[in-house]
C-alpha cells in the first residue's frame, strides 16, 4: 500500500513510524515532512496547506490511504478533496472539523446538547465585550474565535489584562480575523487531561489519556507553548472520572455532532478540566494533538493503520483497540528562545541507538547532516513500567542528545507524579 501523510512535526513522526509496523505499508509520503521523517518515509515538498498540489500528488501517485494530521488541512477540507478523487482518509471532513476550527460553534454544541464547559458569551462588539470585562469575575478566560495556533487564549487575572486582551483582539486584531468574534469564559480550576479517542461517528474508543505541559518554562511557568512535553497514562484520570466522561462529554459529542449533520470521523480530541464539579470541555481538537500523540501511540499495541482503516469504514464497533500498560513520558527539547524568536541551523547529534526514542519536529536535513529548523525540534520518549521510570528514562536519553541552545523543560511530569 501507498500512504500519504499530511504534515511535518513530531506528531506526524509518530503517525508514521507506527504505520510503519503494518507489513503492507509498501511507501510512506510525508507532505512535506521534515529533515527526521526523512528517514522514515519519502519527504515530498508540498505544504500541508496546498490542497491542490496534495490533491495532484495523490492522483500521479495513486495512493491508497491517506491521513491528514494538522488542524490547518483539516479545516481547509483536505480529506473532502481528497475523498473527491477517491482516496480514503483518515481524519474529519471540512464540517465536522469546524467542531476545532469555531470556538463559537463548539461552545453553542456544548451549550445545546448539555454538555458540561465552562459559562461564556459570545461578542462580536469590542463596545459590548468591554462593557462585559468591566463588570464579570476575574479571573477570566478570552478566546479568539477561529484558529489562531494556539495562542487565542489569554487567561486575564486581572481586569486590565482582560480589557487589554480584549483590545488586542478585537480593536488591534493581534489574531488578524480569528479575533473580529471571541468567546469570554469561565475561569475553571482543576487537573487539566487531554483524552484523543477514535470515533467512526458511531462508535467511539478512547486512547489512553495524557497530560500536556503548555508552558516554556519548570514550574508551569513563562509563556504558552504549542506543548513542552507530555505523560500518558494521566494519573487524575481515574476509571471513575473516565466512566463519566464517556457518558456525560464523549458519547454526547458525537451524537451531537451527527445530529447536526456533521457526523465526526477521525481522532476527536478532548481537553478536559476535573473541576470539583466534575469534568468540564476545555477544547476540542479535531486531529491528534502534539506532542500527545508522541506518548499516546507508543503505548497502542494494536495495529494502527488497521484501526484508522476501521474509522473510515465505520466498522470500529468490531474492531480491537488495545494499548499497553505500560507508561511513557515525552520531553520537547526546544530552540533557545521559543516560542520568541530563535536562531536555526544548529547540528543534532542524536546515537544510534536513541533514534527511534526520538519523534524529530524541526529540523531539516543540510547536506545530510540533522541541523535545527523549527522551535519545538524534538520529542524525546521513553517507555517503563511506571511513570517514574519513564520520566527518568526519557531524561536519560536527553542527557545524550545535543544541539547548540537546546532548552527543555526539568519537571515534565511533576504533577502526575505527585499524585
Ligand atoms: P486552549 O488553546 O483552548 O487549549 O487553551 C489553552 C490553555 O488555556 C488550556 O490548556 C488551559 O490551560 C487554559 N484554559 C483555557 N480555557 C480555560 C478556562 N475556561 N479556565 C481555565 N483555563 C483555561
Ligand atoms: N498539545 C495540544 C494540541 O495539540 O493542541
Amino acid at each position: 500500500m501507498k500512504i500519504l501523510v499530511v504534515g511535518g512535526g513530531g506528531r506526524e513522526h509518530t503517525i508514521i513510524r507506527k504505520l510503519k509496523e503494518n507489513p503492507a505499508v509498501e511507501t510512506i509520503y510525508a507532505l512535506p515532512g521534515n529533515g527526521g521523517i526523512a528517514a522514515d518515509a519519502v519527504c515530498v515538498p508540498i505544504g500541508a496547506k496546498d490542497i491542490d498540489g496534495m490533491v495532484r500528488f495523490a492522483e500521479e501517485e495513486k495512493i491508497d490511504y491517506a491521513v491528514v494530521a494538522p488542524d490547518d488541512p483539516l479545516a481547509l477540507g483536505a480529506v473532502d478533496a481528497l475523498n473527491a478523487v477517491g482516496v480514503p482518509c483518515f481524519g474529519p471532513d471540512k464540517k465536522a472539523a469546524v467542531i476545532e476550527s469555531s470556538k463559537v460553534f463548539s461552545k453553542n454544541l456544548m451549550k445545546k446538547y448539555g454538555i458540561p464547559t465552562a459559562a461564556y458569551e459570545v461578542f462580536t462588539s469590542a463596545e459590548e465585550a468591554l462593557a462585559y470585562v468591566k463588570t464579570c469575575k476575574i479571573p477570566v478566560v478570552i478566546k479568539a474565535d477561529g484558529l489562531a495556533l494556539g495562542k487565542g487564549v489569554i487567561i486575564a487575572m486581572s481586569r486590565e489584562e482582560a480589557v487589554s486582551a480584549v483590545e488586542s483582539m478585537m480593536l488591534e486584531h493581534a489574531f488578524g480575523d480569528s479575533g473580529s468574534r471571541i468567546v469570554i469564559e469561565e475561569f475553571l480550576e482543576g487537573p487539566e487531561v487531554s483524552v484523543l479517542s477514535f470515533t467512526d461517528g458511531k462508535t467511539l474508543v478512547p486512547m489512553v489519556s495524557s497530560m500536556d505541559h503548555k508552558r516554556a518554562l519548570d514550574g508551569d511557568k513563562g509563556l504558552n507553548t504549542g506543548g513542552m512535553g507530555t505523560i500518558a497514562p494521566n494519573p487524575f484520570y481515574t476509571k471513575e472520572v473516565a466512566a463519566e466522561c464517556m457518558e456525560k462529554i464523549f458519547l454526547p459529542t458525537i451524537r451531537a455532532m451527527a445530529a447536526e449533520g456533521r457526523p465526526f470521523k477521525g481522532c476527536l480530541y478532548f481537553g478536559l478540566m476535573l473541576t470539583r464539579q466534575g469534568p468540564k470541555v476545555i477544547e476540542y481538537n479535531c486531529r491528534f494533538g502534539d506532542p500527545e500523540t508522541q506518548v499516546v501511540l507508543p503505548l497502542l499495541k494494536s495495529d494502527l493503520l488497521t484501526v484508522m482503516q476501521a474509522v473510515t469504514n465505520e466498522t470500529l464497533a468490531q474492531t480491537k483497540v488495545e494499548f499497553s500498560e505500560e507508561a511513557c513520558c515525552c520531553v520537547v527539547m526546544a530552540s533557545h528562545g521559543y516560542p520568541g524568536s530563535y536562531e536555526k541551523g544548529f547540528p543534532i547529534t542524536i546515537p544510534a541507538e536513541l533514534q527511534e526514542k526520538v519523534y524529530v519536529a524541526g529540523a531539516s536535513l543540510q547536506d545530510g547532516r540533522l541541523v535545527t529548523s523549527g522551535g519545538r525540534v524534538l520529542g524525546v520518549t521513553a517507555a517503563a513500567d511506571t511513570l517514574r521510570e519513564a520520566v527518568d528514562a526519557a531524561y536519560a536519553n536527553v542527557g545524550k542528545i545535543h544541539f547548540d541552545g537546546a532548552m527543555y523543560r526539568h519537571d515534565i511530569g511533576h504533577r502526575a507524579l505527585e499524585v
